[in-house]
C-alpha cells in the first residue's frame, strides 16, 4: 500500500463515522457509514438509504461510490466503513462485486466502530477470483 493511501486511512475512517449520522435506516436501525479515497486524493462518502418497500433500500457502500461517480472519480484506492455491531461490519457480497469496478485486489478495506478501527482487510481478500471489467473490456 502506498504511503499516500495509509496516510489517509483515518480521514477516511472518520468520513464514514461522519457520515453514518446520516444514514436512513428507520426499518433496521442499524446506521453505516462508508468512504472512499478516489485516485486524485478525494474523499466521498455515502450511508445507507433505507426504504419502506425493503427491497429498494441500498448500502452504505453503494452511496459512497455513487457519490465518488457523480463527482468525477473513476478508481478506488480505499474504502472505510463504519457500524456499530459485536463483529466487524465488512461489505455485503454486492457491495464487494460494487467495489470491484472500480478498485483492484490489493484496495484496502478497512472496517471501524465508533471508536476505533476494527479490522483490515483488502478487497481480493473479501472477494477472491472476481469476476470484474477485464472480463468484459479490452
Ligand atoms: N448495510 C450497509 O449499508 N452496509 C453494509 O456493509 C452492511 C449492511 C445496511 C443495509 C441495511 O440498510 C442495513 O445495513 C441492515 O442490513
Amino acid at each position: 500500500m502506498s504511503k499516500n493511501v495509509e496516510a489517509a486511512r483515518d480521514g477516511l475512517i472518520a468520513a464514514a463515522r461522519a457520515v453514518r449520522s446520516h444514514a436512513h435506516a428507520p426499518y433496521s436501525g442499524f446506521a453505516v457509514g462508508a468512504a472512499v479515497l478516489d485516485e486524485q486524493g478525494r474523499i466521498h462518502a455515502g450511508c445507507n438509504v433505507e426504504n419502506a418497500s425493503y427491497p429498494q433500500g441500498w448500502c452504505a457502500e453503494a452511496s459512497a461510490l455513487a457519490v465518488m461517480v457523480a463527482a468525477g472519480g473513476k478508481r478506488v484506492q480505499a474504502m472505510a466503513v463504519c457500524a456499530v455491531a459485536d463483529a466487524p461490519v465488512t461489505p455485503c457480497g454486492g457491495c464487494r462485486q460494487k467495489l470491484r469496478e472500480f478498485a483492484a485486489d490489493d484496495c484496502p478495506v478497512w472496517v471501524a466502530d465508533a471508536v476505533e478501527l476494527r479490522a483490515s482487510h483488502s478487497l481480493g481478500n473479501l472477494l477472491p477470483h472476481s469476476f470484474g471489467p477485464q472480463h468484459l473490456l479490452p
